[in-house]
């Protein structure tokens, strides 16, 4: 339903539409509905008068460009009235769609410069800012020293350029190092630079703000754009009411661009808009938020007033989740613990603790469950369709259980980071580190993964750093001589000692040690040559295994009380064991010996048994919950499975 009112600029009368100076010619030489193109090109400003806004930061910049030849006469070095003197670029930030780059480019063409324009579709890495710097044929070597009139890609450059790179948060990861090679340019620039960027935070801007006076432009207000907008609504010759503009207008956050791509659209389907089409324009405008994961979790976490069906809520929540599939669940993972939940309000006494726990408990088997699924999805198996499933039991399900108040924005209840990055991380280098290890230590050692995690590595820890805490320099030569019986170096002992627990753990063990005693025994260790076997870890899947028949596993989960992580460590490693025959065949006499009566810990030969294959579970770390979570050792990594 269209209430019919037309708003056209001019019945609102002398100085009524006041940031809407449109310049007649611009107004007359458009040919009006039948171009392909969209409005935001079509009514792309064609004068600074036409900019809604921004009216401060438009002063700035043309006083900046006036500036520009006496500057470059004094090198930079008179700062002006405005302290603008001193710079050779501008910075500008803000939004997206508020009409930076029209305003950057108007203004060069007021101050008499030819726009030259880079935006993000160009290639701009470092390598290309490079190219473009040394060579001189290319770009913007072209235009900032001046050189010949026209480029190689055939654009005349005036004696008076300036060169606007538009988008420059855009040179992100992949190249990394193009805003360093900019900010380089703009020290030694012979033509005015405007960067213009969304994120003025964004970390690979650093060089460029501290290279750049820095401009920010904000949300022009609703005022001033809908006026633009109704005069172009106007000369559309299309109906929609005031109201309905300013309410897209607010929706949109005063994003010019995306109103005019909305009323495009919805002249194009409908030949206008009316209160209700507006109010739906508007809904799908606001359920696009961008998130990230600290304000996902937030929402989700967060106590919620009801109203909303349960079903609404049930899609908004799964919603969250797809903000950052990867993410998104492993920080409910971490701060679920955080809150009070909303299920105990009406709760009191010592039940409102039992309830609590039973709360936190199912929310931890839907995380656990959640694992399983995201192992089939990240696993050899790739079941990408299950992620809805996964968005329900890692985090809506989860979040629904324990939602309320309680979660800060800072201080210790805040939403924070997940650790099992971290943690993950650590996993794979100490199961690399182990690897080796085991490797090295398998003329001695005829058992897989988990076993040697389990008992080798104990059994090894103390021989290595026994005598360095007792006798301190004196049971160096002793302990030098034991890596070498086992063909371990001296990173290996640090291998071995950074995977101890409990009192073996590498921070309570080292610090026994004295660090004279340390210095000294690498410095010893150095000193000699050592016997290294040859064969390196990454070759242990070309060995071969044993027979397949009924295998027993050492079940994890009843160790998980040990060590959750370093469990997870043990099972990184499925592989074969080598024969006898294999063994003989490294070169190795010693093989089979243990060093002295008193040491070495054999384990029970279950080796040939558990040897190898599927079956040996795995798990994330979640150590400081104490509770078992399966399936995921680390993305991208599924856990081998032999035989
Ligand atoms: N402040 C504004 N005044 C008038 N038109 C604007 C304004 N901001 C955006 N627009 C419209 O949106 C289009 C895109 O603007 P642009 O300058 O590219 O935005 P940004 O660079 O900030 O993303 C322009 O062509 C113009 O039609
Ligand atoms: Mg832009």
């Amino acid at each position: 339903m269209y209430d019919g009112s037309i708003i056209a600029p001019r019945s609102r009368g002398p100085g009524g539409g006041a940031a809407t100076a449109t310049s007649p010619t611009s107004t007359s030489s458009r040919h009006v509905g039948t171009s392909h193109e969209t409005w935001p090109d079509r009514y792309a400003p064609q004068s600074l008068g036409d900019v809604c806004g921004h009216k401060a930061q438009i002063a700035k910049l043309q006083l900046w460009l006036g500036g520009w030849n006496s500057n470059l006469k004094s090198d930079f070095t008179r700062p002006g009235k405005d302290g603008m003197g001193t710079f050779r670029a501008v910075m500008i930030s803000g939004p997206p769609g508020i009409g930076k780059t029209a305003t950057a480019r108007l203004c060069a063409a007021a101050a008499g410069f030819t726009p030259v324009e880079f935006n993000a579709s160009d290639a701009r890495s470092k390598r290309m800012v490079d190219i473009q710097v040394n060579t001189s044929n290319m770009a913007l070597d072209r235009w900032t020293v001046r050189a010949a009139s026209t480029s190689t890609v055939g654009v005349a450059s005036a004696d008076r350029t300036c060169v606007i790179m538009d988008e420059v948060d855009g040179m992100s990861s992949g190249d990394r190092g193009g805003a360093a090679a900019l900010a380089e340019r703009i020290r030694s620039t012979k033509v005015p630079i405007i960067c213009i960027a969304n994120d003025r935070g964004a970390q690979n801007l650093k060089p460029l703000i501290s290279a750049s006076y820095n401009m920010v432009f904000s949300r022009p207000d609703t005022f001033a754009v809908r006026s633009r907008v109704l005069s172009i609504l106007y000369r559309e010759r299309v109906t929609v009411p005031v109201h309905v503009v300013e309410q897209l207008i607010q929706g949109a956050q005063s994003d010019v661009r995306q109103v005019l791509n909305i009323l495009q659209m919805w002249t194009v389907l409908k030949h206008g808009m009316g209160t209700e089409e507006g109010r739906s324009a508007v809904a799908t405008l606001e359920r696009r938020p961008v998130m990230n994961p600290f304000g996902a979790t937030h929402q989700l976490l967060g106590s919620r007033t009801s109203g909303t069906s349960s079903m609404d809520m049930l899609e908004a929540d799964i919603d969250l989740y797809f903000h950052d599939p990867a993410m998104v669940p492993l920080f409910v993972q971490e701060n679920y613990l955080k809150t009070t939940p909303d299920r105990l309000h009406a709760v009191v006494g010592p039940r409102k603790v039992v309830e609590h726990l039973e709360l936190m408990d199912k929310a931890a088997r839907s995380l656990s469950d959640a694992d399983i699924v995201d192992a089939k999805i990240h696993g050899s198996t790739q079941y990408w369709s299950l992620l809805p499933v996964h968005a329900v039991q890692s985090t809506v399900n989860p979040a629904s259980l324990v939602r309320g108040n309680g979660l800060g924005y800072t201080g210790p209840t805040a939403v924070s980071f997940p650790q099992w990055l971290g943690h993950n991380t650590r996993q794979i280098k100490l199961s690399r580190q182990l690897a080796e290890v085991q490797a090295k230590m398998r003329p001695s050692t005829a058992v897989d993964g988990a076993e040697f995690r389990l008992w080798y590595v104990p059994g090894t820890l103390p021989h290595l750093v026994r005598s360095l805490v007792m006798d301190g320099a004196r049971g160096i030569d002793s302990t030098i001589r034991f890596l070498e019986q086992y063909n371990l170096s001296r990173e290996d002992w640090d291998a071995i000692v950074d995977v101890g627990v409990g009192d073996n753990a590498s921070a309570i063990v080292l610090k026994k040690i004295p660090t004279s005693v340390k210095t000294s025994f690498t410095k010893r260790y150095n000193s000699r040559t050592h016997r290294v076997r040859s064969r390196k870890a990454a070759a242990r899947s070309d060995l071969p295994g044993p027979p397949a028949h009924d295998k027993l596993y050492p079940d994890l989960e009843e160790i998980h009380s040990v060590s959750v992580e370093l469990c997870m460590v043990a099972v990184g490693f499925h592989y074969a064991v080598q024969s006898d025959d294999d063994m003989l065949d490294d070169g190795d006499d010693r093989d089979a010996n243990t060093p002295g009566s008193d040491a070495f810990i054999l384990p029970p030969r279950i080796a040939a048994v558990a040897a190898r294959g599927g079956g040996v579970r795995s798990g994330r770390g979640r150590a400081d919950r104490g509770h078992t979570a399966r399936g995921r050792v680390a993305r991208g990594r599924a856990p081998r499975r032999g035989g």
